[in-house]
């Protein structure tokens, strides 16, 4: 498994938040790269506002998916991939059609799930060129005690497309280490409940 895509259909699901994070945690264990296809290039804002050397590298996509994931493959064992909000976007359907996983943030509301549905289908359209390709729901800004992330669980159930086990909460931890550029692995005890839950969803999709 070397190329892993957030995408979705819902503005601010998460994909760039779980973008940074996982890539940096990815890249404390082998080269990683991000590759931005978002016209709102929000991952390499990230980057810019990262005034450090050892931040994870973030490379523009958004004109030319293949001939970047081309140029990253060469040079790093991980690629993580920002996608636009919208399943619609040619962006989407190029990264669908040559990731190994796919991951779907959706929060705990039925606004957010329903607008998966259109995500399914072209998780199967893309399947007829990429039969490999793995799909995996991820909850984010799950609240444990709310009776609404309770039902999100068996709401998601019904979907074709299966969830992660792993439920990312919602945390200050997330927003505050962003607006500085960094991750929750940068935050000490501040991130380290949130850096535990993106060492499990990794473990989840790439193995340890
Ligand atoms: N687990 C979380 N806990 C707290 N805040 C979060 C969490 N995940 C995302 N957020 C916040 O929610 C907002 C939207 O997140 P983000 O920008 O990552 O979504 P997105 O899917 O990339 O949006 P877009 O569709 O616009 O690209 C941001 O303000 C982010 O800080
Ligand atoms: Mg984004």
């Amino acid at each position: 498994m070397r190329v892993v895509a957030l995408v979705g259909n819902k503005g601010g699901a998460g994909k760039t938040t779980l973008c940074v994070n996982l890539a940096t945690a990815l890249n404390a264990r082998a080269p990683t790269v991000i590759l931005d296809a978002d016209p709102q290039r929000s991952s390499l804002q990230w980057r810019d506002l990262a005034d450090r050397d050892d931040a994870v590298e973030v490379a523009d996509a958004v004109d030319d998916v293949d001939a970047a994931v081309g140029d990253a493959r060469a040079r790093f064992d991980f690629i993580v991939i920002d996608c636009p909000p919208s399943v619609h976007a040619p962006q989407t359907a190029r990264v669908l059609a040559l990731c190994d996983v796919a991951l779907v943030p959706v929060q705990p509301s039925p606004l957010d799930i329903w607008a998966t549905v259109h995500i399914e289908d072209k998780v199967d359209e893309a399947r007829r060129v990429n039969p490999g390709l793995r799909a995996l729901l991820v909850i984010n800004q799950l609240e444990p005690r709310t009776k609404l992330s309770q039902l999100m669980r068996q709401a998601l159930a019904e979907l074709s497309l299966p969830a992660a086990t792993t439920a990312i909460s919602r945390r200050v931890a997330y927003r505050s280490s962003v607006l500085e550029g960094r991750t929750v692995m940068d935050l000490g005890s501040r991130g380290s409940a949130a850096a535990e839950e993106i060492t499990q969803l990794i473990e989840e999709v790439v193995g340890t």
